[in-house]
């Protein structure tokens, strides 16, 4: 009739019935605008839902979480500087365009951040990639560093820290301290995880309130054995072993 507006099925990304609005645990908010949380999409809860499921078994585990990393390791690219690059189409046409500057690199925190290595490849052919292995000193309890290899020239790439879960941050703190003896200034780093705590970004933002943090979901707080809550367990036993 007349009087109707003509109704459009509600389509696209936005889109939610009643019965499907999320009604997921949300990402804790954070204070600190050094930290940058992926778009609480739809398609990355569901992800995340996956690797949390404590039934999720190895291979699933692996497949999404290397879905996550490769959007966190996209996002972290585009804190880095660009220039602008204007080229010519095909069709004889300008596009004023952009191109990435600096030289990167990345830098794992031995074994879980081994994992991530893979989806930066991935982005960043032959990107160089450099290890650093801290594990607990069982005497002091304090975290200690065993192992580093990191390229040359570290001091003038923009280093992109890997480790997924940032629970205490003790190990990124330490991590971040032998980049910074090597020369690299704490703006250049970008530390990419998939879940954080509240106290672990807090620590971290405090003594390196330059450094940027990427990750995807801000997790409510740390057990009595700081492992995240609700997390997903041990990620390197998860990934690697089990
Ligand atoms: N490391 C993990 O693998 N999981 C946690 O919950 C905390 C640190």
């Amino acid at each position: 009739s007349l009087d109707k507006p003509p109704t459009v099925s509600p389509v696209g990304p936005d889109y939610r019935s009643e019965s499907q609005k999320p009604t997921a645990t949300v990402s804790t908010p954070v204070e600190f605008d050094t930290v940058t949380v992926l778009p609480q999409t739809p398609q990355l809860i569901a992800l995340l839902t996956m690797i949390r499921d404590k039934n999720t078994d190895r291979g699933d585990f692996i497949f999404y979480s290397n879905r996550i990393i490769r959007l966190l390791v996209e996002e972290g690219l585009n804190h880095l500087p660009t220039v602008e690059n204007t080229v010519t189409t095909p069709v004889g046409r300008v596009y004023d365009g952009l191109s990435f500057q600096g030289k990167i690199c990345g830098v794992s925190i031995m074994r879980a951040g081994e994992a991530m290595e893979q989806g930066l490849r991935d982005c960043c052919r032959s990107v160089r990639i450099g290890k650093i292995l801290i594990q607990r000193d069982e005497e002091t309890a304090q975290p200690k560093l065993f192992y580093d290899k990191l390229p040359e020239d570290i001091a003038e790439r923009w280093v992109l820290l890997l480790d997924p879960m940032f629970a205490t941050g003790g190990s990124a703190i330490m991590a971040v301290e032998v980049l910074k003896s090597r020369g690299v200034p704490e703006d250049r780093i970008l530390f990419i995880n998939l879940i954080a705590s509240p106290e672990g970004i807090k620590n971290f933002a405090t003594k390196f309130p330059k450094l940027r943090v990427v990750t995807a979901f801000v997790d409510q707080g740390l057990d009595e054995k700081n492992y995240i809550c609700p997390g997903l367990g041990d990620f390197g036993d998860r990934y690697y072993t089990r």
